[in-house]
């Protein structure tokens, strides 16, 4: 649309964080839905799952075809981003974003802190009018447990990574690091499931891995229950009217009350297949909540390839505990007093996202903007733009079944803000509909809601 974008790039190359995965990471989302608009897979991949080979080499090329490299500058870490323009007085006092309602507005501008060289710690600031955040949520700012004194890593003679430093190691390197160990997973989404499934390839059963988690979720062979193409039942039109949403009027959220028993029976529908195809009551992984809920909240992960047969086998041992803490020999949990023997736990724990967001800012004032209270979620216009933050938009912060069609269809929008195609309405306006999405996460996603998933609510292309 004819600007001239700068951007940093902490890393290399592109890629993000398709550059650091583990040995069998593969898209869990079918690649027709994950793909550019005007950019298709090529041919030459058959798999509609193409591993993480296949996605770097999918995003370079798409960077290479639309000659994008010429933008990025690597090896550019932006350590702090700065308003620089209206006080906080005068910023609080405004009924239009940044003032004026526009994109560009003359009162204020950003200033970007980069990295330039990490050894001399040489930085230099970029002045722009307008910043887009697009730093990720899964990668750099793990989701660490606590524990009271003497009872976390430190009271362990093991070692302790979270899932992030796993998939940092390269594949001969993690397989070395589980060899012959006594492994212990912690969390049960799919950096748990992946990571359980890698050790028990490499150990077998002579060293099962133990998989220790205190919520079971829903998790999915594939993608066709009993048969039917999961799309016709949930990405489709139809099955958005069954879907209470915000601002939907009355006679959509009639239909959409008349339409729950039905909604109903699709997540019943969902759940005996899989309770029936994974034999989870076996296994006692029978989730407390339904299908539905997990999908809504983005907390469901597709079952890697066999690991209920390594469950039946031994390799793999599930063990359910509401806590755990440490101790020398391994990993105390609810009802047992002799520890988990363990020489290696690996937090697949995820990822602090939120935190990642603030940081990022230097003033505090913004700081608490983005971050809120506990009990809020981070308050995106459009999952875009945050209504008290001038000049400036997000993407990549709310999670949805294809994160990149999601944020492509983000990223149009953002790009006709810009233009000025359009015009964003009052700041109170955007706070008013911004708070209703978090009702509506709150009602789907149940303590979840913090993921700001949409997927419950969300239509995909040729899927
Ligand atoms: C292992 C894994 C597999 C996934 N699989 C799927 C899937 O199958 N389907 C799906 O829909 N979603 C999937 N996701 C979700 C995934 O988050 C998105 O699909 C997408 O790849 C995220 O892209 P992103 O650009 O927002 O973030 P990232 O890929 O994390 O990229 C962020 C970029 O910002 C850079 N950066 C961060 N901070 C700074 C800074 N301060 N200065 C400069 N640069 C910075 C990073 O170096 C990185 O290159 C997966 C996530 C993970 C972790
Ligand atoms: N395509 C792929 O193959 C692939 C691979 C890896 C990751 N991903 C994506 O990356 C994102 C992150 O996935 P992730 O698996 O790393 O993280 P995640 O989805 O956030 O899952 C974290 C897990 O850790 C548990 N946990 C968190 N805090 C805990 C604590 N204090 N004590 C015990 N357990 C705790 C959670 O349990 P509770 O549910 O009880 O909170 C959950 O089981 C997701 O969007 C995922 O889909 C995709």
């Amino acid at each position: 649309m004819g600007f001239n974008p700068i951007v940093f790039e902490a890393q290399p190359g592109v890629g993000g964080l398709w550059n650091h995965t583990n040995k069998t990471t593969k898209l869990q989302t079918p690649k027709q839905a994950y793909q550019f608009s005007d950019f298709p897979w090529p041919s030459s991949v058959k798999e509609d799952f193409p591993d993480h080979n296949q996605v770097m080499e999918y995003i370079e090329s798409y960077a290479h075809h639309f000659d994008l490299l010429q933008y990025i500058k690597f090896n550019s870490r932006v350590i702090g981003i700065e308003y620089k323009g209206a006080s906080d007085e005068d910023m609080a006092s405004w009924d239009l974003w940044g003032g004026t309602g526009a994109s560009f507005s003359p009162l204020g501008k950003w200033n970007i802190t980069v990295l330039k060289d990490i050894h001399r710690k040489s930085t230099q600031v970029y002045q722009v009018e307008f910043a887009i955040l697009c730093i990720g949520r899964f990668s750099e700012v793990p989701n660490i447990p606590e524990f009271p004194p003497n009872q976390g890593p430190e009271a362990f003679d093991g070692k302790v990574i979270h899932s992030m430093h796993y998939a940092y190691m390269d594949d001969a390197d993690a397989a070395k690091f589980v060899k012959g160990k006594r492994v212990t997973v912690v969390g049960i989404q799919k950096s748990a499931l992946d990571i359980a499934n890698e050790c028990a390839m490499v150990n077998g059963v002579e060293n099962p891995c133990m998989v220790l988690y205190r919520n079971a979720h829903w998790s999915f062979p594939h993608y066709f229950p009993w048969g039917v193409p999961f799309a016709l039942l949930y990405f489709n039109r139809f099955a958005e009217l069954m879907t209470h949403k915000p601002d939907e009027g009355f006679m959509l959220s009639l239909l959409a009350t008349l339409l729950s028993p039905l909604r109903w029976l699709q997540s019943k529908f969902v759940e005996s297949y899989l309770r029936w195809k994974l034999q989870l009551k076996k296994y006692h992984m029978i989730p407390n909540h339904s299908f539905n809920k997990d999908f809504s909240a983005g907390t469901i992960a597709v079952t890697p390839e066999n690991f209920f047969q390594r469950v039946e086998e031994g390799s793999i041992i599930l063990k359910k505990s509401a806590t755990f803490s440490f101790c020398k020999n391994g990993l105390m949990i609810d009802g047992n007093t002799a520890p988990l023997e363990t020489d290696v736990a690996i937090l697949a724990t995820g990822y602090k996202g939120d935190e990642k967001l603030r940081n990022i800012f230097v003033s505090s004032k913004i700081q608490k903007n983005i971050f809120g209270a506990s009990n809020t979620t981070v308050q995106l216009y459009r999952e875009c733009i945050h209504p008290r933050i001038p000049q400036l938009a997000i993407i990549g912060y709310s999670e949805s079944f294809s994160n990149l069609f999601t944020f492509e269809m983000r990223c149009k929008w953002l790009a006709h803000l810009l233009r000025g195609t359009f015009k964003l309405p009052q700041i109170k306006e955007m706070e008013v509909d911004a708070l209703r999405w978090e009702k509506y996460m709150k009602d789907h996603s149940g303590q979840y809601y913090r993921r700001s998933s949409l997927q419950g609510y969300e239509m995909q292309p040729e899927t």
